[in-house]
């Protein structure tokens, strides 16, 4: 199994069984208190264990940090129409690799907390949609799945009661616009993956035109825990209104790069310096990317911060999807404004010109930039031309290539400027 070494300072809630022998098979998973949750869901009413999710003030982990509870709330159980749960295991945000660790070492736990999701809304069926990319999942995925129908976990009169429940894999294609909610589901049921307008949300029309709870694989893997041990106890493991722990994928200018499960608030700059060994060759710390590459860039001065949803966008950033990309002082930000760039450019799916034609004409004229054919009205006019497209698209696609391309022209202009007279204090230009 690929796992990094873990770090004295984690609290393993999620990875705790991460490294155990054979940590993915169901009888590991029995043997450590697997399952034992649903036991305790099944005796629940739905509405107990939507409070108790609630309490436990676990946010979507796929990246807008919404309420998980809530969202289930929202998911009309008297419909007569059949529900869904469907796992967003799409992890396509650049910098965030903490999902397919989940489903590669634990993947009954997310099987679990599906199938309490499925009590909490009276849905019978569930889909796993992971990405193109993640095909080896596939294997361990369906193994899982095979396991828990032969043990009883799955298929009907679970563990002698009234309660059925059918799961599935399903991959993607690899398109990045597929993690996106709306667009996952029109993938999901055969179609282009391109998104749909809301409202309606998922929760009430949502796969195959049915309520649907869609969160993403971390957000699942959390609810066993949460069951076991009460939402209050989860929720104690973080700050206000942020519970419990957070699989943060530290990559980039970091000794010891790799998924630490941490308390949510971790302060970023502990995490960078204690966790994860410091910057190499004693270099200075830049900047940093704190959750995904759609964030907006944070410099060194603002690294002392608490990692939770509410302090990071107070800080004019977002936790996302937990993807911290560390940068040192001989990054170059025009090179990685082009990197993020030529990303979003071709994953723009084409269906809106803001964004299809944005993006493009971003990464050309980034590209001019840091080749030294720039001139110096070009960094106005960047910074201008993506400030055009924030809340001007179908999706918010448009605005994960434009905020983080706002952020590093406005923090760091003297470096865009200087590419404009054809210099790079890197010597990339
Ligand atoms: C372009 C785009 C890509 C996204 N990719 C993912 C993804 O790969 N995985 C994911 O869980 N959420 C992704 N999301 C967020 C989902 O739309 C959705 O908010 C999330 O899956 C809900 O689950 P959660 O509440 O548990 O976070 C993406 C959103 C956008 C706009
Ligand atoms: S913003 Fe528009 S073009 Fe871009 S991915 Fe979304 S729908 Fe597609």
């Amino acid at each position: 199994m690929l796992y990094n070494e873990p770090s004295p300072l984690e609290v393993k809630v999620l990875t705790r069984r991460f490294g155990l022998p054979n940590s993915a098979s169901i009888d590991t998973y029995l043997a450590t208190g697997g399952y034992q949750a649903f036991r305790k869901a099944l005796g629940m009413k739905p509405e107990e264990i939507i409070d108790e999710v609630k309490t436990s003030n676990l946010r979507g982990r796929g990246g807008a940090g919404f309420p998980a509870g809530m969202k289930w709330s929202f998911v009309p159980r008297t419909s007569p129409k059949p529900k869904y749960i469907v796992v967003n295991a799409d992890e396509s945000e650049p910098g965030t690799c903490k999902d397919r660790l989940l489903m590669e070492n634990d993947p009954h736990q997310l099987i679990e907390g599906m199938l309490i999701a499925g009590l909490a809304v009276d849905a019978h069926a569930g889909y796993i949609y992971v990405r193109g990319e993640y095909r080896y999942l596939i294997d361990i995925l369906d193994k899982a799945i095979a396991e828990a129908y032969r043990h009883g976990y799955l298929g009907r009169n679970l563990l002698g009661s009234n309660f059925h429940f059918d799961a599935y894999t399903h991959t993607g294609a690899g398109a990045y616009e597929c993690g996106e909610e709306s667009a996952l589901l029109e993938s999901l049921e055969g179609k282009r993956g391109v998104p749909r307008i809301r409202p309606p949300f998922p929760a009430v029309v949502g796969a195959f035109q049915c309520p649907t709870v869609l969160n993403n694989v971390e957000t699942y893997s959390a609810v066993p825990a949460i069951i076991r041990d009460g939402g209050a106890a989860f929720a104690a493991l973080g700050t206000p209104k942020n519970g419990g722990t957070r699989l943060f994928c530290l990559s980039g200018h970091v000794n010891k790069p790799g998924v630490y499960e941490l308390p949510m608030g971790f302060n970023l700059l502990r995490m960078i310096e204690e966790v994860g060994g410091g910057v190499p060759g004693g270099k200075k710390l830049k900047a940093v990317i704190p959750g995904g590459s759609s964030c907006p860039v944070l410099t060194a001065g603002e690294c002392d911060l608490a990692m939770d949803f509410d302090s990071v966008a107070k800080a004019g950033s977002m936790l996302g999807s937990g993807g911290v990309v560390v940068m040192d002082e001989d990054t170059c930000m025009v090179r990685m404004a082009l990197r993020i760039m030529r990303f979003y450019a071709h994953e723009s799916c084409g269906w809106c010109i803001p964004c299809r034609e944005g993006t493009t004409w971003l990464r050309k004229m980034l590209a001019r930039l840091h080749g030294g054919g720039g001139t110096a009205s070009d960094v106005s006019l960047i910074g201008e031309l993506a400030r055009n497209m924030l809340g001007r698209t179908f999706c918010p696609l448009g605005d994960a290539a434009a905020m983080p391309t706002i952020a590093l022209v406005e923090k760091f202009r003297d470096e865009f400027e200087e590419h404009a007279e054809g210099r790079c204090r890197y010597s990339h230009a």
